[in-house]
Formats: C-alpha cells, structure tokens, sequence
C-alpha cells in the first residue's frame, strides 16, 4: 500500500498551523467539526468576489451562480453515489431533518409508528418524536451499553407493520460506533418502513454508496467533512417527487429545488464542492487507481483515509486502555475496528469530562465534553448527570505524535488523582 501523505495533507489545512502557547494545536474535535482546506475558503471567497448573486437571472453573475450551484449538486452526488436532482442542500442537517419529518408526517395515520434509536445524536430523534403531535408513536431502540453498539434484536422487536419510519445513525457521533446500516434498511423495507440514515459522523471516515445501502434518505453536513456549514440530504427520486414539502408557491415545484426553502448558502455550497474536490485529490494521490471518475477517486481517498485512520485508533486506544483509572466507552478490539470511527469517548475517575476537557484546552489539545446531544446515550450510560463523557474525535489530518501527546497529557492527570 502506498504511504499516506500526511504531510501533503496537513499542508491543505491552514488551521492546522495555529499554535498554543508556542506548542502547536491538537485538533481532536472533528466530530463537533473539521477543518477546512484552503481551496474551500478560496472558493467560498471567490464566489463572493466574483459571482455573488440569486439565481436564474438574465445576467452573467447570475449564471455563474446556477453554475456554481448545479456543480455543488453533482458533488454530493459523487460523494453520495446518486445523481444531483437527488441532492437537496439546506443550512445543516438538523433542519433539513426536519422539514423532511413535517413533510412525510403529512401523510400520517395517528397509530403510525417510528423507531429511532439510543445511540444517536438527538437531531436524529427529536424531528421524528416531533410526529408525536400528530399522533404518531415513537419507538426506541436500545444499545449494548458494554460496547456501545445497536441492540439488533431490540431494534428487529420495534418493528412491526405499522412501522412508517427507520431512523438510525451510519455512525455514533458519542462513541464511534458504525452500524450495520445495510442490514436495518432491509429490515425496515421488509415491515414497509422508509428508511432514514444520519451519515453526519461517518462522512468524514468512510465511503458512502446510498444505492448500495437502498436507503430512503440520507443526511449529511458538510462541516464535518472538511467543508462549510451548510447540509445536504439525498433522496430517492420517487419520494423527493411523490412528498409534499412546505414551500412558498413561486419556488420551482421540480426535484430538488421544491425542497430548498429559500435562499441558500451559495458560497457556502462553493466551498461544499471544493471540499468534495479535495477528497478526489487526496484519492487521486494514493495511487491506488489509474486515474477515473471523481467517484472512483472519492472511494480511493476513503480507502485510504480508513487505513490511516485505523492505525491511529491502534495506537490511540491500546494508549488510553493502559491508564489506570480510565473508563473506556464503546468498541475497544482491533479486530473489530471497522466498526468503529477513530472517535473515542472516555472518563475519568475524579474528573470530570469538564476538567479533563480544560486540563487538555490549557496544553493545546481540543477535545469535546458533555454529550454532544447525543444525549438518549448519555442517559442510558448513566453519566448524564456527571458530566458526560469526553470525546477524543480524531480525522485523517491527525499523526501519531499528537496521539502520543494526548496519552502523554492523560497520563499526567491521572497520577495528580
Ligand atoms: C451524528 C450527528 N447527527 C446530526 C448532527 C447535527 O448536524 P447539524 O449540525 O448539521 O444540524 C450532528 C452534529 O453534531 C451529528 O454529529
């Protein structure tokens, strides 16, 4: 295999250069958001220059700007595996969520069912229990909580035909976990459900292929896949034509503009693409394929982002298992890595995840505490209450040293208990 360019990569990075206290940054917070490459803000600084405009007008800036915006499509398209008129950008995941629920809630009977799941991030629930208003019921799906992965049986006891709506996480932004996301929407279909998947935390570490999948929907934000804030949903064709979405009577009614309330973000969909674009490069640098399709070159980048990666959470985890004291949540065997993202959640004892959050901000090292809002698994784990957990959430643009500075950094803290 061919090594992975991390210098190459960190280069892209400009943020990456910051420094604390004369000692570099640590950039362990990737789940709450990753950096951006410099041609993402080049490109979202260029739109503004040079084609910042509404769209469909009868003048130059203004077709630049359809431009723009149809490439930003095409895309997410070959990030996602589908085809553009399947992508339907918004300001974030959650409200694109959201306006999906009220649309397909629409249809509703009161007695139809939803399941959602304990180990997701709560804008995978609270748009579905939302449906409670109308009459909905919404079911839950509990977790192993030794291992932080999806109870299947559990899950497969929820379903039933009255069964209207799936929701369940690619990945879990707390813990890492990667479900078996293929096996829950067959499930889903064979009770008639729709399948619904949040791809937020595992876009960032893993190939996505939503025909491969079959899922109903799919969402994702760019902002934790190395772009801006903005979101981006796909749905199958036949749903994103068949469901009514809220939307103000001149807005166009064909597929995806009838699902983009408003104005979008369009710099923010320049920097979308020019993050997408990135992944090709880093794909088309790993040598492992004679020069294709951007799709192909996505799948090579996460090929290779997926072996490095995995070597740094060897490292990282063996490191943190060692420390006395440290409660180690979710998958912890290599062998079972794949599923898992290099996203780890600890505790302490005598800490708090505040304290171990700010012991390690104070020496340059970012890290997440509390719950994320993943907030059904902070309460099922039963720290909720104390603080929650911290979240070490590691990307491709880490090392190894940084890994080995934050062991280092734990290890000193836990001798001060
Ligand atoms: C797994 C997961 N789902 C959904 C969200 C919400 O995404 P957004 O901030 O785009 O609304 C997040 C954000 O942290 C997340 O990690």
């Amino acid at each position: 295999m061919p090594a992975f360019d991390i210098d190459w990569v960190r280069a892209q990075f400009p943020a990456l250069w910051q420094e604390v206290d004369g000692q570099p940054a640590v950039f362990f917070d990737a789940p709450g958001g990753t950096q951006v490459p410099q041609r993402v803000i080049d490109a979202m600084r260029d739109y503004l220059a040079g084609s910042n405009s509404n769209t469909h007008g009868a003048f130059i800036t203004s077709r630049r700007s359809d431009e723009i915006l149809a490439a930003a499509h095409a895309a997410v398209a070959d990030l996602l595996g589908c085809d553009a008129d399947e992508v339907v950008f918004g300001p974030n995941m959650t409200t694109l969520t959201f306006a999906l629920s009220r649309a397909i809630g629409r249809e509703f009977q009161p007695g139809d069912e939803l399941i959602v799941t304990h180990l997701d991030h709560n804008a995978n629930i609270a748009p579905w229990t939302a449906l409670e208003e109308r009459g909905a019921v919404v079911r839950y799906a509990d977790i192993h909580p030794e291992d932080c992965t999806l109870n299947m049986e559990d899950l497969k006891r929820q379903l039933n035909p009255r069964t209207r709506v799936v929701a369940v996480g690619y990945a879990a932004n707390a813990v890492g976990t990667i479900n078996d996301v293929a096996e829950i929407v067959r499930l889903a279909h064979g009770a008639g459900a729709l399948a619904f998947v949040d791809a937020v935390h595992y876009a960032p570490h893993g190939p996505i292929d939503v025909r491969a999948l079959d899922c109903d929907f799919l969402v994702c934000s760019s902002y934790k896949f190395f772009g801006p804030h903005c979101g981006a949903l796909y749905g199958k064709r036949e749903h994103l034509e068949r469901l009514r979405p809220y939307k103000v009577r001149p807005a166009p009614e064909k597929t995806p503009d009838r699902w983009e309330t408003g104005t979008q973000n369009h710099e923010g969909q320049a920097g979308v693409a020019a993050a997408i674009d990135y992944l090709a490069e880093l794909g088309r640098r790993s040598g492992r394929l004679p020069a294709a399709s951007r799709r192909a070159q996505l799948l090579a980048a996460y090929e290779a982002i997926r072996d490095y990666e995995r070597g740094l959470s060897v490292r990282l985890i063996e490191g943190l298992l060692k420390i006395p004291g440290l409660a180690f949540y979710g998958v912890r065997e290599p062998a079972r890595f794949d599923q898992r993202t290099p996203t780890v959640a600890i505790r302490m004892e005598g800490r708090t995840p505040r304290e171990l959050a700010e012991y390690l901000g104070g020496r340059g090292i970012f890290t997440w505490d509390g719950n994320y809002y993943a907030i059904n698994l902070t309460e099922r784990l039963g720290v909720e209450a104390s603080g929650g957990l911290l979240r070490i959430g590691l990307a491709h643009y880490n090392t190894a040293g940084e890994v080995d500075r934050l062991l280092a950094a734990l290890k000193v803290i836990g001798r001060k208990n």
